[in-house]
C-alpha cells in the first residue's frame, strides 16, 4: 500500500472538492491536501463555520478557491474538472444541529445527492463523512461496522442521525448504481484546534470552562464513556480512505478507541489546564448513548490506520488555540 506522503506524486494536479471547508475538520483537510499538492475547491454557506479557519489556505496558497454557496442549491463547478469529492457539509455538534434541525436534514440529504451528482457527472471518488451517531445508543460494543445501530428514528437527535443513515444509504445506491467510486467514513469524536467556543461538544465544554475558572457540566452521572481521536489523526484516516486502493463501496469507522468516562475526561482537562477539579452535574440530553467507541479493527487492515497522537499531546495543542480564542 502506497503512504500518504507520496500519493501527490503519484497523481498530476488532482483537483479536491471540500465541502463544509470552513469547518473545523473540513479546514483541516482543506490544509492537508493543500500540503498534498491538491488544488482545493472549498465550499461553504458559513451556518456553522468560519472563514477564519480558511486564513491559511486563502492567505498562502493560490490552489485554494472558495465559493460562499449552500449546497442544497443547485452549484455548477466553474472550469474546472473535479476528482475528489469529500463531502463534509453539515452541522455536527448537538448544540447546532438542534438550532438547524431542517437544515441538518436537508444538506444531508438534498445536499448529498447533490455532491454525489456531481462525481457521477465529474467521475470523482467520493468520500462520505458520517457519523459515529449513525449506532444511535449502541447496545453492541465497542461498535464494528457491522452494527446497524439503536436510532430513535423520532427523537430529538434524529435530525442529524437519521439524514446521516439515509446520506449512507444514498451513497451505497450510488455506488450500486452507478458504479460510483464511493467510500463512507463514520467519524467519531474528534477534537482539535479551530473547534468553535460554544458548540456544546464535551471538548471545548470542559476547555473554556477550565479556562474560565467555572465548574465544569457533566451531563448524568459522568460514567458515560466517550472516546476522542485528534483531527491530525482524523484526516490521515480520510486521506487513508479515499486514495487507498482498496476502499471503494466500503464503510469505516475513524475514531480512537481509548474510552474515558466523562468524569474522568473533566478530571484531565482540569489537570492539563491546571485548575482544581469542580463539576456541577445537570440531567442528561434525551437518547444521550451511554457507551460509543469505535471498533477500528477494519481501518486497520484496510488503511494501516490506527490514531498516533497521544490525548495529552492533542489536548495540550487544542488547549493552547483556546487559550488564544478566549484571550483576544
Ligand atoms: N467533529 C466531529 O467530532 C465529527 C464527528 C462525527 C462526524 N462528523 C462529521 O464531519 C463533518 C464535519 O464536522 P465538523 O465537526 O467540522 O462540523 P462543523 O460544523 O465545524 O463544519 C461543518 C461545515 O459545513 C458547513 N455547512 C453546513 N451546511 C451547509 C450547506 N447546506 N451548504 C454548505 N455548507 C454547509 C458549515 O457552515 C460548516 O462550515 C460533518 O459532516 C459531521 O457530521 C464530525
Amino acid at each position: 500500500m502506497p503512504e500518504v506522503e507520496q500519493i501527490s506524486s503519484q497523481i498530476n494536479a488532482p483537483v479536491s472538492l471540500v465541502t463544509g471547508a470552513g469547518g473545523f475538520l473540513g479546514s483541516h483537510l482543506v490544509d492537508r491536501l493543500l500540503l498534498e499538492g491538491h488544488q482545493v475547491i472549498g465550499l461553504d454557506n458559513l451556518c456553522t463555520g468560519s472563514l477564519e479557519n480558511l486564513d491559511n489556505a486563502m492567505s498562502s496558497n493560490k490552489k485554494f478557491k472558495y465559493f460562499q454557496t449552500d449546497i442544497t442549491a443547485a452549484f455548477i463547478l466553474p472550469d474546472l474538472k473535479c476528482d475528489f469529492i469529500w463531502h463534509l457539509a453539515s452541522p455536527a455538534s448537538p448544540v447546532d444541529y438542534r438550532r438547524l434541525s431542517i437544515e441538518t436534514m436537508l444538506v444531508n440529504s438534498i445536499g448529498t445527492k447533490n455532491m454525489l451528482d456531481m462525481a457521477v457527472e465529474h467521475n470523482a471518488k467520493f468520500l462520505l463523512a458520517s457519523t459515529s451517531e449513525a449506532y444511535g445508543d449502541p447496545q453492541v460494543h465497542p461498535q464494528p461496522e457491522t452494527y446497524w445501530g439503536n436510532v430513535n428514528p423520532l427523537g430529538e437527535r434524529a435530525c442529524y442521525d437519521e439524514s446521516k443513515r439515509f446520506a449512507e444509504a444514498l451513497t451505497c445506491e450510488y455506488h450500486r448504481c452507478y458504479c460510483l467510486d464511493t467510500r463512507i467514513i463514520r467519524i467519531f469524536n474528534t477534537y482539535g484546534p479551530r473547534m468553535q467556543i460554544n458548540d456544546g461538544r464535551v471538548v471545548p465544554n470542559f476547555i473554556c470552562q477550565a479556562l474560565r475558572g467555572e465548574p465544569l457540566t457533566v451531563y448524568g452521572d459522568g460514567a458515560q464513556t466517550r472516546s476522542f481521536v485528534y483531527v491530525a489523526d482524523e484526516v490521515e484516516g480520510l486521506l487513508r480512505a479515499m486514495f487507498y486502493e482498496n476502499t471503494s463501496g466500503e464503510v469505516i469507522n475513524i475514531g480512537n478507541p481509548d474510552e474515558y468516562t466523562i468524569l474522568e475526561f473533566a478530571g484531565i482537562i482540569a489537570r492539563l489546564c491546571k485548575v482544581e477539579l469542580n463539576v456541577v452535574y445537570k440531567p442528561l440530553p434525551p437518547d444521550d448513548p451511554a457507551k460509543r467507541c469505535p471498533d477500528i479493527s477494519k481501518a486497520r487492515v484496510l488503511l494501516g490506520w490506527e490514531p498516533a497522537i497521544s490525548l495529552e499531546l492533542g489536548l495540550a495543542a487544542t488547549i493552547d488555540s483556546f487559550v488564544h480564542k478566549l484571550t483576544r
